[in-house]
């Protein structure tokens, strides 16, 4: 297993696990396979550049995380962490715990970042969990926060500031 970027040619595998990750667990990703439909190629391409994937030694992938940062000068100092997932077959082995590390390390070296922030759907407790364990503190919450099927979900949000001490 590795754990590395991938070239914008490999765009159409980094969507196919983004359907896959929505297919399996709805309430923790923002996009619905129709949304997704709609996208074009180029929002896939120009994405991937900061998504990291775990790939097995035949090439296939079973994870991902990622960040964005805003366009906004005022808000160039925060990474939003999303696209965290690894498929069902590999989780509890550490992978995304090492996709999570990675990414951080990477925003790391970009020194106008401080701030790493994201949401969890309170129903997502092993992504939760994993977010703690790498230093992520929970800082609030927002009931229903989205709403999938009918259900509405609360979401927990976590924020980790770099070189705090
Ligand atoms: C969250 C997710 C990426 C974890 O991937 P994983 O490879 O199984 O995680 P790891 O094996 O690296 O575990 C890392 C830590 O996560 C937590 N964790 C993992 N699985 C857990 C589980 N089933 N229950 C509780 N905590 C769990 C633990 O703290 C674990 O650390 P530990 O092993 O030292 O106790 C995976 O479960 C997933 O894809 N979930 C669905 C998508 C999702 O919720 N994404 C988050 C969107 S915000």
């Amino acid at each position: 297993m590795k754990i590395t970027k991938l070239p914008m040619s490999r765009w159409l595998d980094y969507k196919n696990l983004y359907m896959e990750s929505i297919a399996n667990s709805p309430q923790a990703f923002l996009w619905t396979k129709e949304e997704i439909g709609s996208k074009e190629d180029s929002e896939w391409q120009g994405r991937i550049k900061n998504m990291f994937f775990a790939i097995t030694g035949d090439e296939k992938l079973v994870g991902m995380a990622g960040f964005y940062c805003e366009e906004k000068k005022k808000l160039a100092h925060i990474a939003n962490i999303v696209r965290v997932y690894v498929s069902p077959e590999c989780r509890g082995k550490g992978i995304g715990k090492q996709l999570l590390l990675t990414v951080i390390e990477d925003i790391k070296s970009k020194p106008e970042i401080k701030k790493l922030q994201l949401g969890v759907i309170a129903t997502q407790n092993a992504a939760y969990n994993l977010y703690k364990s790498v230093g992520f503190k929970k800082i609030g919450e927002q009931k229903m926060a989205i709403s999938v099927d009918d259900e509405f979900y609360d979401k927990y949000l976590l924020e980790m500031i770099l070189n705090e001490d």
